[in-house]
């Protein structure tokens, strides 16, 4: 979504460019999953929708991050210094949070499995006469040698839309020694309280178990989601050899308001809707 992901009514709109049985196929001759050939339809297909809150959000004067629009300087997201620093967003979308890094000085490299969404951040790119490498790619397999950036980022892009058994040790792979990897996702509480209905936002019931909690699929669309739960995603930062070192859980100011249906403000008040994690790959 512009943050995590179009209203439901938005994806009952779609229809499926490639059926269940096509996606499988396609994955085994191209030896690529099929969550991201699924993931990749629908993204092409929901890019129209994303233009003009991309165009908004590049034209942002700072940065603000999530559903709720949380300003930088509340959330505390970036670094505090990104001048000279080689930046990839993976999952960039339209690509704003890249134009954000460039003009706090960072050489960005913005990544996407969506064509259309990368033709949407070609023409802003145009449009603000701010220019970066787009490359059209899966963050499970980035087309970059290993150590190439000092910060890896994703705002509701590879952070869960990505397999995190893949995504994440790429990102890893992809820092130099000192790298940072920042990235915001929907909560677990989120995710576990959020119903199967159409634009129905988050209740105060747990729906769904937490144990076992990694894929997520809808009924009314194609796509595919990742969501892990704290104590699996420790463990796979660790194990991907980067240090945490923070979980902020994002919080709205009274009286915050999102296009998402995704919660209310008083739920967002009380439980934290998006959070976001912070892991640093150690110097040598
Ligand atoms: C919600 S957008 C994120 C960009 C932006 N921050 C935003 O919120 O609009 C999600 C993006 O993730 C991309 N995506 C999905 N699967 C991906 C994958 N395997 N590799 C890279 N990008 C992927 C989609 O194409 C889409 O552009």
């Amino acid at each position: 979504m512009i943050a995590s992901r179009p209203t439901r009514r938005a994806r009952a709109a779609g229809t499926r460019l490639t059926s269940r049985p096509a996606a499988a196929t396609l994955a085994a001759v191209t030896r690529t999953p099929e969550h991201v050939l699924r993931n990749r339809a629908m993204w092409d297909q929901w890019a129209e929708s994303y233009v003009q809150p991309g165009l908004r959000n590049w034209s942002a004067a700072e940065p603000v991050w999530g559903i709720w629009g949380i300003p930088e300087a509340e959330a505390g997201i970036l670094p505090a210094d990104l001048a000279g620093r080689d930046c990839i967003e993976l999952g960039c979308g339209t690509g704003y949070v890249s134009a954000w890094l460039a003009r706090r000085g960072a050489r960005p490299a913005g990544l996407d499995n969506s064509a259309a969404q990368l033709a949407t951040a070609r023409d802003l790119q145009d449009r603000f006469g701010l220019r970066f490498p787009l490359v059209h790619a899966s963050a499970e397999q980035a087309p970059f040698a290993d150590a190439t950036f000092d910060l890896a980022i994703s705002e509701y892009g590879a952070s869960i839309w990505c397999d995190p058994y893949a995504w994440i040790p790429e990102a890893a792979r992809l820092l130099r020694p000192g790298g940072e990897l920042i990235f915001l996702v929907n909560s677990v509480l989120l995710m576990l309280t959020t119903p199967d209905e159409e634009d129905a936002p988050a209740t105060d019931q747990l729906l769904r178990p937490f144990f076992g909690m990694y894929r997520f699929e809808w009924p009314d669309d194609d796509s595919v989601e990742f969501h892990l739960g704290h104590g699996d995603m420790i463990r796979l930062l660790r194990r991907c050899g980067l240090q945490i070192e923070d979980l902020l859980e994002l919080r709205p100011a009274p009286g915050a308001t999102t296009r998402w249906p995704l919660a209310t403000i008083q739920w967002a008040r009380q439980w934290p809707c998006e959070e976001v994690w912070k892991a640093r790959k150690p110097s040598l």
